[in-house]
């Protein structure tokens, strides 16, 4: 029986579960989520690490597990934490795990005569020698060491990213950019040009461009030169919505936002480099070291340079004259959500045809401050919103030859109060204490037929928009319902549109939690509609997330 266990376990050792575990997290056993950190830390620090990604620090409960966890993290030769304090030496019922799952009593791996508080109280194991695997005392405070976060598989993630939809966060941008900027700029989110996988999300997508919609956006569908189509994001090609393919008009693709050569919704073949807004995706929760770091001051600057919550950039070729550069270069800032970008310019040495214009927004025209010469200065620039644009625009003829340095340095950060974004709406509103037509309702929440439990009104007609975070889906218990059997229905409809598939209709006279319907991701539709007669005291329903 040794070998198909011992088979099965590096088996799921190695299998990556986007669907259950939080973004870069493993799946170990069937519900546990791991990820090994290589980043030396003390214990505290391991253990607040792993807190911030929803997790705790190891604890181990058998043989099977140590040895999965040992082999783990033997990629490294350094040492890694156990999620374990102890109090009395030579007691391992003493040791208690971090993730309350009681003490070491039951099973431990310690080395003989071990814990040895006196070296310790933490516990860490080795990866290598003949302690591999076994557990040892070590000073919480002066040992730094690698660890390994554990999380339930589907833990829920939670995330602040403005636009959510079954999993996902969505970031529309209007800035027109080619193909490679595009992706560029959706790096920085951690994210990549959208991926779309059913009619329901290119619907969503849609709808994040309805103000100022253009005409069309890019997404991250490519066509090879065998005319095979993929997604930039590396998901699978399982669902296409395309209007009109041809490799001869580009081997990108753009969505229509209205009924042009294809009809709204649908995908087009697109030049790779034309400048079109387009929209990234990435999962709820991801995070990422901005790996792909920005080049603080790159030889010559072709394309819009991305910078994310604070840093110092400067002119092209800096710390030597910029003279030479050909191209104006745009620096996109964006500091944390709910605060404002500041930049200011504290060495500042502009040839006389030069400029520096700083926009509030992407998008923007009119710039707050355009600054020329020799105006360095502490005094910063603060943008209306989270995000600023820096155009540089350097002379491109008839440039000084006096061999003068011209050259600058600008340095951005988030003005000091960064204040929480506006919290949404949370259901029931006291004008509305119904909730029919109001603003999104998020769970937990509790909705109701006008007047209720007093008689409804006719001629009624609400809508009920149910919503929740993230990956969560939404489960709607019904109170006791009563409306006219023939003519006065309630319809549930799985998803946020009036197009939604159907998840029932209701009228008559029902019991309390008779009727319970539950979404497949995290918006439900909720509508009641009355007729000219017949009146009973409606209904009332309890959301929550799920
Ligand atoms: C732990 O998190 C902090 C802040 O989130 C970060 O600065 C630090 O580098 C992290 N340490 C490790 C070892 O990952
Ligand atoms: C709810 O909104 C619908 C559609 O906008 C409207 O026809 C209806 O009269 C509204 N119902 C109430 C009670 O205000």
């Amino acid at each position: 029986m040794w070998l198909p266990s011992a088979l099965l376990l590096s088996f799921l050792v190695f299998t990556v579960s986007a669907d259950t575990c939080p973004y870069g997290f493993t799946l170990l056993t069937t519900n546990k989520c791991v990820k090994l950190i290589t980043d030396v830390a003390k214990h505290g620090d391991a253990s607040a690490n792993c807190s911030a990604y929803g997790g705790h620090l190891i604890s181990i409960h058998s043989a099977i597990d140590n040895n999965a966890y040992r082999n783990l993290a033997s990629i490294s030769t350094t040492p890694y934490w156990l999620g374990l304090k102890c109090s009395l030496s030579g007691s391992p019922q003493s040791c208690l795990w971090d993730d309350q799952s009681g003490n070491a009593g039951q099973y431990n791996g310690f080395a003989n005569g071990y814990p040895i508080v006196d070296v310790g109280s933490c516990v860490y194991s080795p990866t290598q020698g003949t302690f591999a695997g076994k557990w040892l005392s070590g000073d919480c405070n002066t040992m730094t060491l690698n660890f390994i976060c554990e999380a339930s598989a589907n833990t829920p993630v939670t995330d602040t990213c403005s636009f959510q939809f079954n999993g996902n966060c969505y970031f529309p941008t209007l800035s027109s950019l080619s193909e490679q900027e595009a992706q560029f700029a959706c790096q920085q989110e951690c994210a990549n040009l959208a991926s779309i996988h059913s009619l329901e999300e290119n619907t969503y997508i849609q709808t994040l461009f309805t103000t100022n919609a253009p005409t069309y956006i890019r997404i991250g569908a490519q066509t090879n030169n065998q005319n095979v189509n993929s997604w930039i994001d590396g998901t699978t090609w399982n669902y296409a919505n395309i209007g009109y393919q041809n490799s001869n008009l580009g081997t990108c693709m753009s969505m229509s936002l209205t009924n042009d050569i294809v009809s709204a919704g649908k995908w087009i073949s697109s030049k790779c480099d034309t400048s079109v807004p387009f929209v990234c995706k990435r999962p709820i929760g991801a995070q990422c070291q901005s790996t792909a770091g920005p080049t603080l001051a790159p030889g010559q600057c072709n394309g819009p340079q991305f910078f994310d919550n604070s840093g110092t950039f400067y002119s092209p070729s800096w710390p030597y004259s910029y003279i030479g550069q050909q191209n104006p270069c745009s620096y996109v800032l964006d500091t944390p959500v709910g605060s404002f970008a500041q930049v200011q310019f504290p060495v500042m040495n502009l040839d006389n045809q030069a400029s520096i214009a700083i926009y509030s927004r992407i998008e923007d025209t009119t710039p707050i401050a355009v600054l020329e010469g020799n105006s360095a200065s502490n005094q910063w620039y603060t943008s209306t919103t989270n995000t600023m644009k820096v155009v540089f625009r350097p002379c491109v003829s008839n440039c000084p030859t006096d061999g003068g340095v011209y050259r600058w340095q600008a340095n951005f950060k988030p003005s000091n109060d960064v204040t929480q974004a506006p919290p949404v709406t949370v259901t029931p509103n006291p004008n509305n204490p119904s909730g029919c037509n109001s603003t999104i309702l998020v769970t937990p929440g509790y909705i109701t037929s006008p007047n209720y439990p007093q008689l409804y009104p006719n001629f009624l007609e609400c809508l009920y928009h149910l919503s929740t975070s993230g990956g969560y889906r939404i489960n709607l218990d019904f109170g006791a319902i009563d409306t006219e059997q023939c003519c006065d229905n309630i319809v549930v409809r799985d998803g946020p549109l009036l197009g939604s598939q159907v998840l029932g209709i209701v009228s008559g006279s029902w019991p309390a939690h008779s009727k319970i319907y539950k979404s497949t991701s995290n918006s439900m539709l909720v509508s009641f509609t009355t007729d000219a007669s017949g009146q009973g005291t409606g209904f009332s329903g309890t959301f929550t997330a799920y």
